[in-house]
């Protein structure tokens, strides 16, 4: 894997907000920078004029993230009553929330209803009954189980979503016990770098409603394509236009303008991803054997930091060091993290490549790393704190 240029992920003024916020800071720090969250949530709504944005606050649930995006209009996805209690804190009306995670306590079911929350999403009989029970009349919407999982980096397997079969016969029981059949959502898996997968999901749901409205006489309402859209890590994905041209197209193939449900997106990754840089020290670099040709750089950063999606080498951060702007040879490195677990390996199968020239105490910067980082960060594994997080904009 040949080394990265800054230039690729910045501009020369954007760059250097970030190192100059992280100046004289300890490390590890992840710096955010919000103008550029802003600028994704505009450029997600320009391609998507007639979507509601609902933004999966998984990705990143920090109150200056909330605070900002609630102030451009979105809406939230929250997957439990603490993302719910939070979103809630910073003002945010519950008509502008739904609860997207199909597994919850009758009480916390109860909770959100109390609060306001109309809009659950379920994927089985026995969770139906807990909405049905303690947020009676409610919208309900049904997650399907889709392909997609080969393309995505970090797929969302079959933990969540139900057959469509299945999901028929939950809308239908939905309407027997008294709540609203909404919609119907799936995601496509997280980072899909392939198009098509909305496609494919999307003939699903099209049968669904078709089904629906002839069979039941059910007008199904709304479509949650989910997340999924990618942000920009090492490999090469395709601009969010894109994704927004093609599944526009879809939804247009599918749907008279008349008849077009409501579209719910919830991106997650694709908004916040890029607005962070985790900025880390070298803190040993060593090799296994005197005739080893890869060197192992330890930096103070590693999965339990925040660093987590790189399990299995599933996301492959962008990993910049200044001293590439001068070097004149590199060489294959495992990239590790500070812990005493064996886990803590963030990539040594992908083959990255870092100066020769690297040394103890440089800087190493992970670009890309605003979403899915702070909040997967342990509270003291090792003893070493939770990431520290500085916001900019
Ligand atoms: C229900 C739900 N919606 C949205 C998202 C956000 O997905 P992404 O970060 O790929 O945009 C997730 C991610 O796990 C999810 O589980």
């Amino acid at each position: 894997m040949t080394m990265i240029k800054i230039d690729q992920y910045f501009d020369p003024a954007g760059w250097q907000k970030f190192t100059k916020a992280a100046e004289g800071r300890e490390t590890p720090l992840l710096v955010v920078d919000l103008s550029r969250i802003k600028t994704k949530f505009h450029e997600m709504v320009g391609f998507f004029p007639n979507a509601k944005i609902h933004y999966a606050m998984k990705a990143s649930p920090a109150v200056e993230v909330i605070n900002l995006l609630a102030d451009l209009g979105s809406n939230f996805d929250c997957a439990s009553i603490y993302e719910l209690e939070r979103v809630l804190d910073c003002g945010v009306d519950a008509s502008r929330i739904s609860y997207g995670n199909t597994i919850k306590k009758a009480e916390h079911v109860k909770y959100a209803f109390d609060k306001g929350v109309d809009l659950y999403a379920t994927d089985s009989a026995a969770d139906l009954k807990n909405i049905a029970e303690h947020a009676p009349g409610s919208k309900i919407f049904v997650r399907i189980l889709v392909q997609g999982s080969e393309t995505a980096e970090w797929p969302l397997s079959r933990k969540f979503g139900c057959h469509p079969d299945m999901a028929i016969e939950l809308l239908i029981q939905a309407r027997a016990l008294g709540l609203v059949p909404y919609g119907i959502s799936f995601h496509v898996g997280s980072q899909q770098k392939d198009v098509a997968a909305w496609d494919d999901a999307l003939a699903k749901v099209k049968y669904m409603f078709d089904w629906m409205k002839n069979e039941e006489g059910i007008k199904l309402q709304m479509i949650n394509l989910g997340g999924g859209f990618p942000a920009n890590y090492i490999s090469e994905v395709n601009p969010i236009k894109v994704y927004a041209e093609e599944i526009n197209r879809y939804l247009t193939d599918d749907y008279n303008a008349e008849d077009m449900p409501e579209i719910i997106l919830e991106p997650g990754r694709s908004l916040v991803g890029g607005s962070g840089v985790l900025v880390s020290d070298v803190v040993l670099i060593s090799r296994k054997s005197n005739t080893d040709l890869t060197r192992w750089v330890y930096t103070d950063v590693g999965l339990f930091q925040g660093l987590i999606e790189t399990l299995g080498e599933a996301i492959k951060y962008p990993v910049y060091t200044p001293k590439m702007e001068t070097s004149t040879s590199e060489g294959t490195v495992v990239l590790a993290g500070p812990t005493c677990d064996s886990t803590d390996i963030m990539y040594e199968e992908a083959g990255y490549q870092l100066p020769e020239e690297l040394g103890i105490g440089d800087k190493i910067y992970w670009l890309t790393t605003g979403a899915y980082t702070n909040s997967y960060s342990s509270v003291e594994f090792n003893g070493f704190p939770p990431l520290e997080v500085t916001y900019i904009d």
